[in-house]
């Protein structure tokens, strides 16, 4: 088990677009791997992999229901709108609202790289949204409406 340091707002690495996997290496299993112990140890929902400072097309989601790995993610389809409350690990203490798709759909690639395809509603589309995000070097913060403010409460 080992935890990552969290790159906070303001790094440079948090700004790239990140590149394409096209296998998986031991050092790609142990950074997921990490990924997933970073996300739980830190109490957030999911974890994009430039977060750790690593510029490539990984994220990590669990929203209560299990662990998901995304390799190369792609949204397929979305639907309908939520607003609602959004924070960031890489903003620790602040939330901010945003709107995103109440459903979405995505393709990925599993850590064997097999294809498969995940449909989130709610939290879990607004997660899905949120790391793809990342992956092309955007923050929510660019889409708060209104201004971020200090979380009241932890999220755990
Ligand atoms: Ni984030």
């Amino acid at each position: 088990m080992a935890i990552r340091k969290i790159r906070e707002m303001g790094d440079s690495v948090l700004t790239k677009v990140c590149k394409e996997v096209t296998e998986i290496t031991p050092r790609t299993q142990i950074l997921i791997e990490d990924m997933l112990d970073t996300l739980y140890e830190s109490g957030g929902v999911g974890l994009a992999a430039p977060q750790v400072g690593v510029l490539k097309r990984i994220v990590v989601i669990d929203v209560g229901d299990g662990p998901l790995v995304l390799i190369n993610p792609i949204i397929l389809e979305t639907g309908g709108s939520q607003t609602g409350d959004e924070g960031c690990l890489s903003l620790p203490g602040k939330s901010g609202v945003v709107t995103r798709p109440n459903y979405v759909k995505v393709k990925a690639l599993d850590e064997d790289m097999e294809e498969v395809i995940y449909e989130g509603e709610e939290l879990l589309a607004r997660a899905f949204c949120h790391e793809l995000d990342h992956l092309d070097g955007h923050m929510y913060v660019e889409k708060v409406e209104g201004s971020l403010h200090d979380l009241e409460y932890e999220e755990e």
